[in-house]
């Protein structure tokens, strides 16, 4: 199983915030995340200062698009990203879209399906059957105040996701703490927003997050 990556989800309303937090993590992440209210606050701009900053990192735009999948994909691959993400709800032609231009811009580039609310594994299996392959199991900032937690449901949908043959990274509210419930699930990555840039010491708190990560998942 390989080691999940470690993501941070940069989801400041500045772009110099964001800069400021790549500038500390960079160095402990796997992939850099313009979080989808740095997207919301800065647009495609900020996407394009990360990547001037860390050329060489995994970027995610989490566009988390329902629509017009094509335009969305050439304004964020052109600006450097890596991956983007569309929302679970989205139509498959909308997805397709965004997958057709990724594919333009290299073999590297992937769409990922978000994860949220209202889904099924019918779904999942339309998603496999365009080409989709990566998704993000999401609790939801908002579903996290409310008193969601981790709970057996959540590890046995991402599972069955894995079983069919997707490739799935966590996230939503995560700390380090929160990992090992996820052992023995291969999960591609996990990421953390608020407890990685909100954290007194990021540099800190991302190495414990590896830590985690090894502890569980071997080196
Ligand atoms: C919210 C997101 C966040 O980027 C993701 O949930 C990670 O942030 P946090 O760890 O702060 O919850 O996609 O829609």
């Amino acid at each position: 199983m390989n080691r999940p990556l470690l993501q941070v989800a940069l989801d400041h309303l500045d772009t110099p915030g964001a800069l400021e937090s790549a500038r500390l993590l960079g160095p402990e992440v796997d992939v850099l995340e313009v979080g989808t209210l740095l997207c919301y606050a800065e647009g495609v701009r900020a996407v394009q200062a990360v990547r001037a900053c860390w050329p060489d990192h995994i970027l995610l735009a989490d566009l988390k698009a329902a629509d017009a999948g094509g335009v969305a994909a050439e304004l964020v691959y052109s600006a450097g990203a890596t991956w983007m993400t569309v929302i679970c709800s989205a139509p498959v032609p909308t997805m397709e879209a965004a997958l057709k231009v990724a594919r333009t811009y290299g073999a590297d580039r992937d769409v990922q399906v978000e994860l949220y609310g209202d889904w099924t594994f019918d779904h999942a299996q339309q998603w496999l059957d365009i080409g989709l392959t990566q998704a993000v199991y999401h609790r939801g900032r908002d579903a996290q105040a409310a008193g969601k937690g981790w709970d057996e449901a959540d590890l046995q949908k991402i599972n069955r996701l894995v079983e069919m043959g997707l490739v799935v990274s966590v996230t939503g509210g995560l700390t380090p703490q929160d990992l090992s419930q996820f052992r023995g699930i291969p999960v591609k990555a996990f990421i953390a927003g608020r407890s990685l840039y909100g954290a007194k010491d990021p540099v800190a708190a991302a190495q414990e997050f590896s830590r985690e990560i090894r502890a569980g998942w071997g080196a």
